[in-house]
């Protein structure tokens, strides 16, 4: 069995669809650790429908941003994580953890990169008058939404409601994580 730690900021619900593919079997692994930085974030409540561990902690907490990472590659290595699965994780991973775990965390991000990085990535689109949004899976570097593409999916869109392409990518997201973390651990 695979062990998986998924990162998160928010409310999880690319969280709650990769837990739902690790009850059911579609993915073969089981998520050991959820790290997240926002102590009120609603993903913590959907962990614990799971009983799955948190570590609850915040770069602010720690000396630097190598001592916090640090604390995380510990309970990683302790936990003997195969796959880290960003999910709405709204910070840059650094060096600590990118040197620990090499070629084995991955993000979602909804767009279809290199177009809209960062944060307001559905707004900045919508603002811009793009016709066909998308999202992106991708290998993590130490630059904002940066690394190799693995898988994106594309949608059209001819509106102006940031509220509504969150809906349709929502959907895509939870769909197409799932089937990329799956087909990432079935072929290593
Ligand atoms: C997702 O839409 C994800 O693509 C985005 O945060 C959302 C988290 O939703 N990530 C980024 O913007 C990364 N730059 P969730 O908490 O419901 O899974």
């Amino acid at each position: 069995m695979k062990n998986i730690a998924i990162f998160a900021s928010g409310s999880g619900s690319n969280f709650e669809a990769i837990a739902q593919a690790c009850t059911n079997g579609t993915i073969p692994a089981q998520i050991v650790l959820l790290v997240c930085d926002q102590p009120g974030a609603y993903v913590i409540e959907r962990a614990k429908k799971y009983h799955i561990r948190c570590l609850i902690a915040s770069p602010k907490e720690y000396p630097s941003k190598t001592d916090f990472e640090q604390e995380i590659v510990r309970e990683l290595n302790q936990l003997n994580v195969n796959l880290i699965c960003l999910a709405g994780y709204m910070r840059i991973v650094s060096n600590t953890l990118l040197t620990a775990y090499s070629g084995r965390i991955i993000n979602i991000h909804p767009s279809l990169l290199p177009a809209f990085k960062g944060a307001h990535a559905v707004e900045d689109a919508v603002a811009y008058g793009v016709k066909v949004y998308g999202i992106t899976i991708h290998y993590v570097d130490e630059t904002l939404d940066g690394g190799k593409i693995i898988a994106q999916e594309a949608f059209a869109y001819d509106g102006n409601d940031p509220a509504e392409v969150h809906k349709i990518g929502q959907k895509i997201e939870h769909q197409l994580y799932v089937q990329t973390i799956r087909e990432l651990l079935i072929r290593n």
